[in-house]
């Protein structure tokens, strides 16, 4: 390795612990409008080169105004905090830098990804030949699950495109990966059935139904459930069992978007919420999300794995030249040049165990139900979300939820986000830092009421 490289890595050492040491006293960040930060932190790009100390001091105030999202005051989108051995991981794999295309050029690599994705198949009960591959994020697990239900309901249009009008279903509390999808699939937006939900965020079965029935009598062809795990929102999951039930029925792809509560199979405690999650044909989790795995650590997996090949296998010379399709994975995935995203989750997994991770998973359900209680037994709170949902969605007392966390934001108080669900707008606290304890909890409803209450 080149002294450049080793210079540079002491470099990191400074800046992660100059990164570490500011997280403690500054909050999640100081806000800063965006039109201003281009010329207050030296981004432009210009001709000339620049010195290393100089690069250092850039990259030093960068660093103390980007959010930090591994503070205990961070409850915003579905990730937070950071598990050090999954770090480790994932900085070893930018210095070794391979591609997972094939075995020639990733060597053991492969066979990590390929360990992770045999370990969950067993987990969720799906046969030995099932298999699966790690893709950019959640996206585009839900991506490639649309594409083999779409090539699994008509063999020919990986060839021949589409001539049929194939519908999808999933429901209006779902990801918007799922319209997104349909529109680059070639299914198109208007073909996505977007399937009323009940107050929590739940899927209404009986709907599913009707519309498929409705679909097929106008002579369209219904291919997929998207079903969720973990809604966006308030964390919902959709009735697993009683959607595989109409799969079967109707001979549709059903695939369980569990990219943001879909880690829950590891917990032995809720593994009552995964029920039916067997009979799904496709299933994907985010470990970025839930169990602190660096963006980003999406696991996708299929009942079938002949399916995944079918769809995403395409002959390159220039690129397979040695070891079966078993170990060059660029045939069973979408991208060419694929970054290592397994060894995160391995050096995470190995380290700790199923065991541990199951812990995990179960202190996060830990710390949402502190959150839940708190709000419930509260007389000046409204409680939107059910018991055992990683997103805590309420308002405080009559405060516009949109105002008040805008302003803990730019006040730098604390970070959280607002979502809506059939028609009402709340607060949406999100339960998924690892590192945070009961108190971590306690402090944000203490900071939140003392904000709103004088400063709002
Ligand atoms: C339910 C659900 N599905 C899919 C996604 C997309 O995952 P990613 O951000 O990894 O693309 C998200 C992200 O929040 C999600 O909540």
């Amino acid at each position: 390795m080149s002294k450049k490289i080793s210079d540079d890595l002491n470099t990191f050492n400074q800046l992660a612990k100059y990164l570490i040491d500011s997280s403690k006293k500054m909050g999640v960040s100081k806000y800063i409008e965006a039109e201003k930060v281009l010329t207050n932190f030296n981004i432009e790009l210009n001709e000339n080169e620049i010195s290393d100390k100089k690069l250092v001091e850039y990259l030093k105030k960068i660093i103390s105004y980007t959010p930090k999202t591994s503070t205990n005051l961070f409850f915003n989108q579905l990730f937070g905090g950071i598990d050090s051995k999954a770090m480790l991981g994932d900085l070893l794999a930018v210095i070794l830098n391979n591609s997972m295309s094939t075995y020639k050029i990733a060597g053991p690599m492969i066979l990590i990804e390929k360990e992770i994705i045999k370990n969950v198949c067993k987990i969720i009960n799906y046969p030995s030949n099932s298999g699966g591959t790690i893709p950019t994020g959640g996206s585009m697990s839900n991506f490639m699950s649309m594409v083999l239900a779409r090539d699994k309901k008509i063999k020919s249009i990986k060839h021949k495109g589409i001539s049929d009008k194939l519908i999808c279903y999933t429901s209006d509390n779902s990801h918007y990966s799922i319209s997104k999808n349909a529109s680059f699939t070639g299914i198109g937006k208007d073909n996505v059935r977007y399937i009323n939900t009940n107050h929590f965020g739940e899927m209404i079965t009986k709907d599913l139904e009707i519309a498929i029935k409705k679909d097929i009598k106008n002579g369209h062809v219904p291919f997929l459930i998207n079903a969720t795990m973990g809604t966006t929102v308030m964390g919902a999951i959709d009735p697993l069992n009683d959607i595989s039930s109409i799969c079967q029925k109707y001979s549709l792809w059903m695939h369980v978007d569990g990219a943001y509560g879909g880690a829950t199979i590891f917990s032995k405690k809720y593994n009552n919420l995964n029920k039916g999650i067997e009979k799904s044909d496709s299933f994907c989790f985010n470990a970025h999300k839930t169990l602190g795995a660096p963006l980003s650590s999406s696991i996708f997996v299929v009942r079938e794995k002949n399916h995944l090949h079918y769809s995403f296998q395409n002959e390159a010379e220039y690129l397979y030249q040695t070891d079966s399709d078993e170990y060059n994975l660029g045939k069973s995935s979408f991208e060419c040049g694929r970054r290592n995203n397994s060894l995160k989750f391995w050096t995470l997994w190995k380290s700790i165990g199923t065991e541990g991770l199951s812990y995990k998973i179960d202190h996060n359900y830990y710390l949402a139900n502190i959150a839940y209680d708190y709000v419930k037994n509260n007389t000046n709170y409204t409680l939107f979300s059910k018991k055992n949902s990683l997103s805590i969605c309420f308002n405080y007392k009559d405060y516009d939820p949109i105002q008040i966390c805008t302003n803990l934001y730019k006040n730098n108080i604390l970070m959280v986000g607002y979502g809506e669900c059939n028609g009402n707008v709340f607060i949406r606290m999100v339960c998924v830092n690892r590192e945070n304890d009961k108190e971590d909890i306690l402090n944000f409803f203490k900071y939140l009421e003392n904000f709103a209450d004088n400063k709002n």
